[in-house]
């Protein structure tokens, strides 16, 4: 039986600096490093994940490499994002990549970021019935995509103004979350055993498979601005414009904020459903780590009589498995790259048809 490839993934398109070594989408070594150093700025820095990516990629890619007991002649490829990510932390990526290449004669492999996150259910062993509807929620997207195959895209929709996680990390800010604050929030709204507070959930009529997020941040700013005083750090010491709010109250403010960010993506879906006739539902990207989001959608997959396929939790955000296994469909369709890649940091994905 023909050997199946294996290869090197490498990561570094925002904050998590990467490395991953995946064979038949099974992980034989991964290293994930994650730059704390951006809490103290409630964001990412651009230029200090570049040069905190510098400092570390190679020890990342080298101790994965020596987890796996293998060795560079034992590597069929290296998959390396190229965008949508920050320039210059793709950049340490991409040309680290190149350089491994050349030096080893180990072809290239360009991956899109987004294409990453789309088959990352497949490293809990899983292969997702086409066509399927996939639903991207991270930082930087929420998008609906009709998945006929690897490289085959039909765009449905996606949000007009802030992403989930962004929308997760800025009002997180505003309760005195630490950054990123997405999973302190969804640990808040599981533990909440009060009536969430209401929130309003945006509706574009305009566009059934678009989202809107900006109006219930600025709905979280508002509630919060009438009820408690302003304080200038958060709840990890740092300098940050907040708000006091009790625990208990801050609690029941999350869960309304996770309710109202559940029931308008499921909006989402269910409208995408009605149309088209999908019988399975991956989501994916960071924000899919949501335990409470994983609840609500699978009582609503469950409910519609849709398979839901969901990432193992650790491969929802950044990680490098996820990029290696996209370039395992890669190289299984022998698309490889050429020294000149480019880093993209607004790279779309490809044969995407938007009709
Ligand atoms: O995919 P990702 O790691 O990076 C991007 O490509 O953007 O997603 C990061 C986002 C952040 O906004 C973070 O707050 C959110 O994912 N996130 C979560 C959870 N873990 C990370 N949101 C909700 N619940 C979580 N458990
Ligand atoms: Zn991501």
């Amino acid at each position: 039986m023909k050997k199946k490839p294996i290869i090197l993934g490498i990561e570094t398109s925002c904050d998590e600096t990467a490395a991953a070594i995946v064979q038949d989408h099974k992980v034989i070594a991964e290293k994930t490093t994650v730059q704390i150093l951006h809490e103290a700025y409630g964001g990412v820095v651009p230029e200090l994940a570049s040069r905190a990516h510098e400092k570390l990629l190679m020890s990342v890619v080298q101790s994965t490499l020596r987890d796996s007991l293998l060795t560079f002649s034992d590597i069929d490829g290296i998959a390396v994002t190229h965008g949508p990510g920050l320039a210059g932390a793709l950049l340490v990526g991409v040309s680290l990549s190149k350089g491994l290449s050349i030096s080893t004669g180990i072809p290239l492999i360009g991956v899109n970021h987004i294409e990453g996150h789309l088959w990352s259910c497949e490293l809990a062993g899983e292969k997702v019935p086409e066509p399927f509807l996939a639903l991207i929620i991270s930082g930087g997207h929420t998008m609906l995509v009709e998945v006929n195959g690897f490289g085959s895209y039909h765009f449905l929709g996606s949000t007009r103004d802030d992403a989930v996680g962004e929308l997760l990390d800025k009002t997180g800010r505003m309760m005195g979350f630490g950054f990123p604050a997405g999973a302190d929030i969804d640990s808040a709204a599981l533990s909440n055993t009060e009536t969430p507070i209401k929130f309003p959930r945006s509706k574009l009529t305009d566009d059934p498979y678009g989202f809107s997020f900006s109006g219930l941040k600025t709905s979280v700013l508002y509630y919060l601005k009438d009820r408690y005083p302003e304080v200038t750090k958060n709840s990890k010491g740092f300098v940050s414009k907040g708000f006091d709010i009790p625990s208990s109250e801050r609690i029941a403010i999350c869960a309304g904020l996770m309710a109202a960010v559940s029931d308008m993506l499921i909006t989402g879906i269910n409208n995408v459903l009605k149309k088209y006739s999908l019988k399975a539902l991956v989501i994916c990207g960071g924000v899919s780590a949501s335990r409470y989001l994983r609840k609500k959608i699978s009582e609503f997959a469950e409910a519609n009589s849709v398979e839901l396929y969901v990432p193992p939790l650790k491969y929802s955000t950044d990680n490098g498995a996820m990029i290696a296994n996209a370039g395992i469909h890669h190289y299984e369709r022998g698309e490889f790259s050429n020294y000149d890649l480019t880093v993209n940091p607004a790279l779309q994905l490809t044969n995407i048809d938007r009709y």
